[in-house]
């Protein structure tokens, strides 16, 4: 276990619900409907541009590509506001433990996020400096499921994937790490999460004896 490929929102801070939230004020602010706690699921992991297309065809609505442009991005303009009091106390219980003992291990950590707020984030969790690498979501072809990004973070520390673990709470995001060929860790249910090779309940179940049994047993 040479690499720790990171998820972000809802695995390092509890952001996830944000960026539901932020949506939800959208799709009210905009035609005035609801949307369903179900749709949460298909858009974590999923990138701005595809979750505003999930959500438009949950609602049957189609708009022109300027409408479309100009609601993405005040979803984000949302979701920057609601993350504008996020400090260092926000990051999830067990994750300081975990990546302190990973760094302990000599395990490089790289963040994998499908969020173009990453940056942005970690700086304000104050975790920039411990991360080694942040793989850039617009650089990479294709989004969760797919496994680009979990390359391109895995890459970016100069490890081989099959040498990293990844840390993922998204049905798409566990897909994503299988199909790059490192050992997928889930934060989550059963229900959603089964593909996960191990998994755990909440962040704070994250152990880091735990993950490397299970890695050394995979
Ligand atoms: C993922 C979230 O981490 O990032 C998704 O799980 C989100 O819900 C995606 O759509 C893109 O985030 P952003 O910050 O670039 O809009
Ligand atoms: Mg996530």
């Amino acid at each position: 276990m040479k690499g720790a490929l990171f998820d972000l929102d809802g695995v390092i801070a509890d952001t996830a619900v944000y960026h539901f939230q932020a949506w939800r004020k959208l799709v009210k602010d905009h035609f005035d409907r609801e949307l369903p706690d179900e749709l949460e699921e298909k858009t974590k992991g999923v990138s701005r541009v595809d979750s505003l297309k999930v959500i438009l065809n949950y609602l049957g609505i189609t708009v022109p590509q300027e409408q479309f442009d100009a609601m993405a991005a005040e979803k984000n303009e949302a979701y920057r506001r609601l993350l504008a009091g996020l400090t260092s106390a926000d990051i999830l219980p067990g994750i300081p433990e975990l990546i302190t003992q990973m760094k302990e291990h000599g395990v490089k950590l790289s963040l994998a996020s499908a969020s173009m707020n990453g940056p942005f984030i970690l700086e304000k969790l104050g975790l920039s400096d411990t991360f080694d690498a942040i793989a850039d979501p617009s650089k990479v072809a294709a989004g969760k499921p797919a496994p680009d990004i979990f390359l391109e973070a895995a890459s970016e520390i100069g490890v081989d994937s099959d040498d990293c673990v990844g840390l993922e709470d998204s049905v798409a995001g566990i897909t994503a790490i299988n199909a790059a060929g490192a050992f997928s860790v889930g934060v989550g249910s059963p229900n959603e999460l089964g593909h996960a090779k191990l998994l755990v309940p909440n962040t704070a179940a994250l152990h880091f004896d735990e993950i490397e049994q299970a890695w050394e047993r995979r």
